[in-house]
């Protein structure tokens, strides 16, 4: 039985403005003349025309399908579960905010690793959580989530949401598919987990994630870092039918827009677009970690499209971002004091020039 916030458990809302594709299927055939949604005129001479031609220009002047249906059935295709399965918002960050909403109540417990992907905290301070967090594990190089640790807070404080990025930024830790199942079933059946699945794709080759919808579990992907469109804003969630169905209700509806949804399906439809954006990635992410690692830095294992490095301490890493800073280059330092000793590069062709390497290895 899945679990929603108090105000929701008994509770369904309706969308005020389903849209023309909810309708068309009500009504079982096409809408020809669209006069109910207080849309533009379509005018010939728009100057968007010249920077994104007619399909896009169309796109724009139209409210998109707040259930973005194309979307759903062609992920749904691709992941192996029902349409009903799916949901679709503006970048896996807008559905993390809808996670905490669909199931939090203010002051309730929410448990996270400490230092992982801060967009989390920031949403979940904002719906009034209680933010817990726990340490990583070290192991040689690496820092990893402790799922076991996670797990007995979860329990403890009875919380409504634990937030698991796996791969895990800014570690670039994995975790399989067997420690995913242990930890979901260590959970109370109540706890929801947000898995978040930004990095899967740069996971190719290695322990699968587990297949489909698991029980009170979201799952997130993003078309940001393997399908190239991060400033269009457009992710996906993978749960149960009644999750979905849930979360669906809560939605700000039309958050998707049109061009968003087109250029999703341009790339979802393309069968070679996004497998060799993760060969390329995966390459250019070993070549970086193995320069690096020849510069004698600590590098810590990356299942994703960034390679962090650790240094003795954070005021070595605040010194190397600021010279790097002055030379226009921007890599990232986690904000979240756990963190403050590593430095976060993306796997880009400039990250390997002798200049950027050369920076991060001057101690
Ligand atoms: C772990 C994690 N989740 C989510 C996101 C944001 O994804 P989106 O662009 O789909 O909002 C990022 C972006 O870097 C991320 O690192």
């Amino acid at each position: 039985m899945p679990h929603f916030a108090r105000h929701l458990e008994h509770h369904n809302i309706h969308n005020p403005f389903p849209g023309i594709v909810k309708l068309e299927q009500a009504l079982g055939h096409r809408v020809v003349s669209r006069l109910g949604a207080n849309e533009s005129l379509p005018k010939p001479s728009s100057p968007l025309l010249a920077l994104f031609g007619d399909a896009l220009t169309e796109a724009a002047r139209l409210y998109p399908d707040p259930y973005a249906l194309a979307l759903r059935e062609r992920v749904a295709l691709l992941r192996g579960v029902e349409t009903e399965q799916v949901l679709f918002d503006a970048g896996a960050d807008s559905l993390i905010l809808l996670a905490l909403r669909l199931v939090c109540n203010a002051g309730d417990a929410v448990v996270c690793s400490a230092g992982t992907y801060p967009t989390f905290r920031y949403f979940a301070e904002g719906v009034g959580s209680r933010v817990l967090e726990v340490p990583y594990q070290q192991q040689a190089a690496q820092l990893r989530p402790d799922l076991k640790r996670l797990a007995e807070v979860a329990r403890a404080e009875r919380a409504a949401l634990l937030y698991l990025a796996n791969p895990d930024n800014p570690t670039g830790h994995y975790w399989g598919a067997d420690d995913i199942l242990a930890l979901r079933n260590a959970l109370p059946a109540r706890t929801m987990l947000l898995l978040d699945e930004a990095y899967i794709d740069f996971c190719a080759g290695e322990d699968a994630p587990p297949p489909g919808a698991l029980p009170q579990t979201l799952r997130l992907r993003t078309l940001s870092k393997a399908y190239g469109l991060a400033g269009l804003r457009v992710g996906y969630a993978l749960a149960e039918q009644a999750i979905i169905a849930k979360a669906d209700q809560i939605r700000p509806q039309y958050a998707l827009s049109g061009l968003a949804q087109l250029a999703a399906k341009t790339v979802l439809d393309d069968p070679d677009y996004a497998p060799e954006l993760i060969a390329a990635t995966i390459q250019l992410r070993e070549r970086l970690a193995d320069a690096l690692r020849h510069r004698d830095l600590t590098v810590l294992p990356s299942h994703t499209n960034f390679v962090s490095v650790a240094y003795a301490n954070p005021a070595s890493s605040e010194a190397i971002q600021r010279r790097l800073l002055a030379d226009g280059i921007a890599v990232h330092r986690p904000p979240h004091p756990a963190m403050r000793h590593l430095l976060r590069v993306t796997a880009q062709s400039q990250a390997l020039s002798a200049k950027v390497l050369d920076a991060l290895a001057e101690g």
